[in-house]
């Protein structure tokens, strides 16, 4: 297969691509628990690889996500009535239950059994780790809810946000494996956002703009090591998680909250991208809720009541030219998570991958793309099982470590990769 038919692969997750059948095999994060937040709450709307849908909890808190079109006559359900034992569509008054079945057909005869014949697509939820999970592939293969660490915590060690991307979520994804933008893009936040400053790490990312990259499969993923020069015959690793099939793990600095994402596609050409801070042995702090809710660190900004940023491409978002030019933000854009999405963005809504020109510091890139592409088509040809499904793939963790030169990263930090709770994690 030459590259750039992997890469047209990878980009399209519609219903009956091969990279969405794909997709379908595992939990999708859709929407944040307080998006429905009780029984017989206001139904949602959230667009998924393409289908359009509408969330929404009956007055048993069952969840589901329905289509969002009632196979009347095409209307809405998202101004749909949540009575409680259904959604009922405002129009001609149906009503489905979390089945998806038509329950009620009052427009139609006392006697008429059309009602039975109507169903509407219907995909099973579940909450975990303050998030609505859900699974849209076939149902004998519904695999057990992702045990990813931040998702297993306590609320009081979590806080999970999302935000709309204008971009394919293949460059998104590939933002958050791509360690060696730290050094640029990111350079002067470093000591200026709460979330990062002080770290000792930081040292060596600033004077180290030449990382080294070697990456390794890991039996859910790859595990992508940056390293740079440190004292007396050490490397500074960095190792980013890449856990299939959108899930990614940021190194951690110092004792800061940990971060992560998870970037699962809306259409071709959006993204939701979630992000996620947590610690895994003791609650966020009151400062760093307050800086999550502000928007800052890997989070950003919304607009209110929507997941749209502040910032973004019609206000160029919001580039500061003096703060670029006094070193006060690389690119004149604040906030971490605002200057990866503007970047991501900036790349146009699909990337035209056959104008790239990938690097050695790219190597994450190409083997994630290689490694999305086998699963996938393992899938396609050969109906192999997806990876990472199990347990023990998605219990995993980053980490910054000091290593001997000459020791393997992988080998060398084996132990502290693994998501346990007696294992603290590895940071400087
Ligand atoms: S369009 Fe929904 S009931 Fe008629
Ligand atoms: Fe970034």
């Amino acid at each position: 297969m030459a590259d750039l038919d992997r890469i047209e692969t990878l980009v399209r997750t519609g219903p009956g691509t091969i990279m969405g059948n794909y997709l379908r095999r595992y939990w999708v994060p859709a929407l944040l628990e307080s998006e429905l937040p009780r029984a017989r709450c206001a139904p949602v709307r959230v667009k998924l690889m393409g289908e359009e849908l509408v969330g929404f909890r009956d007055e048993n808190n069952r969840i589901a996500l329905v289509q969002e079109w009632c196979p009347h006559r095409g209307a809405s359900l998202f101004f749909g009535r949540n009575e409680g034992e259904g959604l009922r569509c405002s129009f001609h008054g149906w009503m489905y239950d979390v089945t998806g079945q038509c329950i009620d057909m009052p427009s139609e005869p006392e006697q008429s059994r059309f009602k039975e014949r109507i169903s509407l697509t219907s995909y099973p939820c579940e909450i975990r780790g303050g998030v609505i999970w859900t699974y849209m592939g076939p149902k004998e293969s519904q695999p057990p809810l992702p045990d990813l660490e931040w998702s297993l915590l306590p609320e009081s060690h979590r806080f999970v946000t999302k935000r709309l991307q204008e971009s394919n979520y293949l460059q998104a994804l590939e933002g958050g494996i791509d360690s060696s933008h730290v050094s640029f893009l990111h350079r002067y936040d470093l000591e200026q956002e709460p979330l990062f400053m002080a770290a000792k790490g930081n040292q060596y990312l600033r004077a180290d703009t030449h990382p080294r990259f070697e990456v390794v499969e890991s039996p859910g993923g790859l595990l992508i090591g940056a390293r740079r020069e440190a004292e007396e015959g050490k490397y500074y690793w960095r190792i980013t998680q890449f856990i299939l099939p959108w899930f990614t793990l940021i190194p951690p600095f110092g004792d800061h909250a940990m971060g992560g994402h998870a970037w699962v596609p809306v259409d071709d050409e959006n993204c939701l991208v979630w992000s996620i801070n947590f610690h895994p042995h003791r609650a966020l702090t009151e400062n760093e809720i307050e800086g999550i809710k502000s928007g800052s660190g890997i989070h950003a900004a919304l607009q209110a009541g929507t997941f749209r940023t502040v910032a973004n491409k019609r206000n160029d978002y919001l580039v500061d030219r003096e703060a670029q030019e006094e070193k006060r933000s690389y690119s004149g854009i604040f906030g971490v998570g605002m200057q990866d999405s503007a970047l991501q963005e900036s790349i146009g809504p699909i990337q035209d991958r056959s104008r790239e020109h990938l690097g050695t510091s790219d190597v994450g890139i190409v083997m994630a793309r290689r490694r999305m592409v086998k699963a996938a088509l393992a899938l396609h040809e050969k109906n192999i099982e997806p990876p990472a499904l199990d347990s023990a793939s998605q219990k995993v963790r980053a980490a910054s470590i000091l290593l001997p030169k000459g020791q393997p990263f992988a080998e060398g930090a084996n132990e502290v990769l693994i998501a346990r709770e007696d294992v603290m994690v590895a940071t400087l």
